[in-house]
Formats: C-alpha cells, sequence, structure tokens
C-alpha cells in the first residue's frame, strides 16, 4: 500500500486546531472539511490529462483537461460525510457513493447497513473518506465492498490513522493509496486513537 502522511504547514495547522476539547461543532466541521479539501488535493495530482482544444479570445488554443470517467467520492456513514464537501471542492462532478458500516462496540467489527453506489463505479476512480482509521475494520469492509463492484482505482482520505489501523489496511488491501493527515501513537482498549481527537462523527453531527 502506498502511504502518504501529508505534511503540509495548513494541514499540520488545521490539526492542532481540531484536536482541542473544547472545539465547538462548527469549527470541527469546518476543519474537517477544510483538511479534506487540502488532502484531495494531494491525491489527485496523478490524475490522468487529455489533450484537446477550445475557442479562445485569438482562435482555437490547446488545454489539458481530466481524461475519462473520473472519480466517484465515498463517505462511510456517518463521520465520512465531514470530509465529503471538501472533496467535491476539487471535484464538483464527483458522483457520490454513500457506504454505512458501523463499528460494534463491543467487538469493535465492523457491521455493514447500507449501500448506494454509483451503477460505473467499475470505471471510476474512488475516493474514500473517513475521518478515522482506527482498527481499519470499516475501510477494509467498504474497500472489500467496491473491488465485489468492479472498482479497480481507490484511494482512502482520513484525518488520523493508528498504526494498527495502517497495518491491517495494508495487508487486506496493498494496491490501495491511503493519503492521511496524521498519523498518531496507538488504539487504546476501546479502539480510539490516541492522541486522536475523540469520536469524529459525535464531533462533526454535535451528538456528544
Ligand atoms: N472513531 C473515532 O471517531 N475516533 C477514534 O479515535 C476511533 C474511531
Amino acid at each position: 500500500m502506498k502511504l502518504t502522511e501529508v505534511k503540509h504547514p495548513l494541514i499540520q495547522h488545521k490539526m492542532g486546531l481540531l484536536r482541542a476539547a473544547t472545539i465547538s461543532t462548527k469549527q470541527f466541521r469546518e476543519l474537517a472539511r477544510e483538511i479534506g479539501s487540502l488532502l484531495t488535493y494531494e491525491a489527485t495530482t496523478d490524475l490522468p490529462l487529455e489533450e484537446t482544444s477550445i475557442e479562445g479570445w485569438c482562435g482555437t488554443i490547446p488545454i489539458r483537461q481530466i481524461q475519462g470517467k473520473k472519480v466517484t467520492v465515498v463517505p462511510i456513514l456517518r463521520a465520512g460525510l465531514g470530509m465529503m464537501d471538501g472533496v467535491l471542492e476539487h471535484l464538483p462532478s464527483a458522483r457520490i457513493s454513500v457506504v454505512g458500516i458501523y463499528r460494534d462496540e463491543d467487538s469493535l467489527q465492523p457491521v455493514p447497513y447500507f449501500q448506494k453506489l454509483a451503477p460505473d463505479i467499475d470505471q471510476r476512480l474512488a475516493i474514500v473518506v473517513d475521518p478515522m482509521l482506527a482498527t481499519g475494520g470499516s475501510m477494509i469492509a467498504t474497500i472489500d465492498l467496491l473491488k465485489q463492484q468492479g472498482c479497480k482505482q481507490i484511494k482512502a482520505l482520513v484525518l488520523v490513522a493508528a498504526p494498527e489501523g495502517i497495518a491491517a489496511l495494508s495487508a487486506a488491501h496493498p494496491d490501495i493509496e491511503l493519503f492521511t493527515a496524521a498519523i498518531d501513537q496507538k488504539l487504546n482498549e476501546q479502539g480510539y486513537i490516541l492522541p486522536g481527537l475523540g469520536d469524529a462523527g459525535d464531533k462533526l453531527f454535535g451528538t456528544k
């Protein structure tokens, strides 16, 4: 698996703000979207271009445009929705393929409960978004599901990754790319990332 910890100063600054215990729901939402946007910029540097032309003010001029069927964004419910708009800032025509997977709080195992994918997902780059790569269970289950539908190119964007999640994801899906804004220390007994930022879903939705 190709792993990129994106160390852009803007990302590091915003990640620092995101970790504050006293952060408001509004600010957490804004920062998750902004960091999602910056990660998307990094994750799309290799999108293939094709040569074409347009009528400019002084006649026909050559331009380049992104080739092919382009992208589907895959937010993993519910916390992935917090990064989705950041991806769409750069890829406003992307199709959205929603996957619902929750983590059983006792077994920590992923439980799929919803999926509505772009019908031509097998021809698109899938950009999967979920703020926290903890055990990796939800991300692995989502990518299993995308591959079952014929998806061939997959990039995952997360805000914080635990070493345990990175190892599990890399073992299950060595062919994907992972972009993270931070690699933290470890998981605690409850499956939370340390130091992490707490429960990203609750912070995004204001449910705690
Ligand atoms: N999910 C979260 O929201 N936070 C963690 O630390 C781990 C999983």
